[in-house]
């Protein structure tokens, strides 16, 4: 990172946030949050995961970057000293192990899609989506996952590609990239946005999305919204303690965890403005499933102007905000192993090969085994292993781990320790945070979990 007179410089703050919020912007923005939206009937959902983004992931995420930045290591060993500074008895590594374990299938179900969103770049290429009508969408769709060899190719590229950054450590190259990359992705998507507005439905899509009059509101909603909050700010698993523990002791820890977040929060706001629209215009049914952004994004490229070169540009775009959220995802492991003596780029291609070969259990499951329902015995009908392994994880492993994260940080730690390695003042913000990761977050998380048992 960028140092003057041995401090960093403004540039490296700029830096941090934007490498953490590229670890953050993912397809958790563009394409679950489209999906779980769809699929959960909006309005509800929507109000749901605002507040649990705002109220409980958000300070767990600050818990997060913060137990990374006193642990300086892997999450493992960061928290192994963080338990033995306070002389706890409490296994304090098990959330990182689980989330060690988490990361794997998170990756396993994430690679095949950012696959996907690859070869639809590789579909542009050829000529794009011009005057495609939404059949002819659709069926792209449904012929790219009736196959095996495609999705298999393209998730096993995805995952060669993500190893070999994070295998040659290029931390500064990614901060340049971050740099213009993410500006890039904010303004295609205002475009696409203004796009839909004019092209589109818009009223239906505000109505669908913020529309909280026809709210609908069951336990699994809000399981899917607060697994939803989790998964985009990339909480839980521990890879957030990793670039705490790179953070500087000058970044101001809460107006970092501000801008990630609104950064964040904007980015799935505009895709879900780029995409239901035209949904909504074309009569299209919002709860599809996994296949939502495959099926509506053409869409919006087949009647913009010079649609080739948007489309290939955009899923680009997409695949490198994809990339960077994979790296957030390698990490943890990748540095467990080389804190045990691995070399870096055999960690990073080991941790690569596990998840690309888990990622068959989610390419089957969008064919030969999408009737496949491998829990349907203890009750859980129509879940496929993706559809397991993606609620599993995200639902309950990152909701347990931001819990632990929490009462770590206002239970295990001392009041005064985590208020001076801020450093914020006591009383106003500080309170308010502490207060939730306290009280608010436990208390909410562990009802949650009561009510869908
Ligand atoms: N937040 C990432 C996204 O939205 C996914 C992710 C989850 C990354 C957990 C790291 C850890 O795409």
């Amino acid at each position: 990172m960028a140092q003057q007179n041995g401090h960093p410089t403004f540039s490296s703050r700029i830096g941090f946030i934007l490498v953490t919020a590229g670890a953050a912007v993912g397809l958790g923005n563009v394409w679950s949050f489209t999906y779980v939206a769809g699929k959960n009937g909006g309005g509800g959902f929507m109000l749901v995961y605002l507040l649990t983004l705002a109220c409980i992931a958000t300070p767990v995420f600050m818990a997060e970057l913060l137990l990374g930045r006193m642990g300086k290591a892997s999450p493992t060993m960061a928290l192994k000293n963080l338990q033995e500074s306070v002389g706890s008895k409490l296994p304090w590594r098990l959330p990182a192990w689980l989330g060690l374990g988490s990361t794997i299938l998170i990756l396993s179900f994430y690679s095949v899609i950012a696959g996907q969103v690859m070869a639809y770049g590789g579909e542009a290429l050829q000529g794009g989506f011009a005057g495609w009508s939404p059949e002819q969408v659709t069926a792209l769709d449904a012929s790219y996952k009736s196959g095996v060899l495609q999705p298999t190719l393209w998730a096993g590229i995805f995952m060669a590609m993500s190893a070999l950054i994070v295998s040659a450590g290029v931390r500064e190259g990614l901060e340049r990239t971050s740099r213009y990359l993410m500006p890039a992705l904010f303004v295609m998507l205002i475009g696409l946005v203004g796009f839909a507005a004019v092209k589109g439905d818009l009223s239906a899509a505000v109505d669908f999305l913020f529309g909280f009059n026809e709210m609908k509101l069951s336990p699994t909603i809000f399981m899917e919204a607060v697994g939803q909050a989790f998964f985009t700010l990339s909480v839980g698993v521990g890879g957030i303690m990793i670039y705490g523990s790179y953070m500087g002791a000058d970044v101001n820890l809460p107006r970092a965890t501000l801008w990630i977040v609104l950064m964040d929060l904007l980015v799935a706001l505009l895709a879900g403005m780029a995409i239901f629209p035209l949904l909504f215009a074309h009569n299209m049914d919002p709860a599809v499933g996994p296949g939502l952004v495959f099926v509506t994004l053409p869409l919006v490229f087949s009647e913009i102007p010079g649609g080739a070169l948007v489309a290939f540009v955009f899923f680009l775009l997409l695949t490198f905000a994809a990339i960077t959220s994979s790296i957030a995802l390698m990490s943890p492991m990748t540095q467990r192993l080389v804190e045990a003596g691995w070399k870096r780029s055999k960690a990073a291609w080991f941790v690569a090969s596990l998840a690309f070969a888990f990622s068959m259990l989610t390419t089957l499951s969008f064919n030969n085994w999408s009737d496949f329902y491998p829990l349907a015995f203890i009750g859980l009908d129509h879940h496929t292993f993706f559809d397991l392994i993606r609620e599993g994880v995200n639902n309950i492993v990152l909701p347990f781990g931001g819990l632990a994260f929490a009462l770590m940080i206002a239970w295990g730690l001392k009041r005064d320790d985590v208020r001076n390695s801020l450093p914020m003042q006591e009383g106003g913000l500080f309170s308010l945070w502490y207060g939730a990761l306290k009280y608010l977050v436990p208390i909410a998380i562990i009802a949650l979990f009561i009510s869908v048992i």
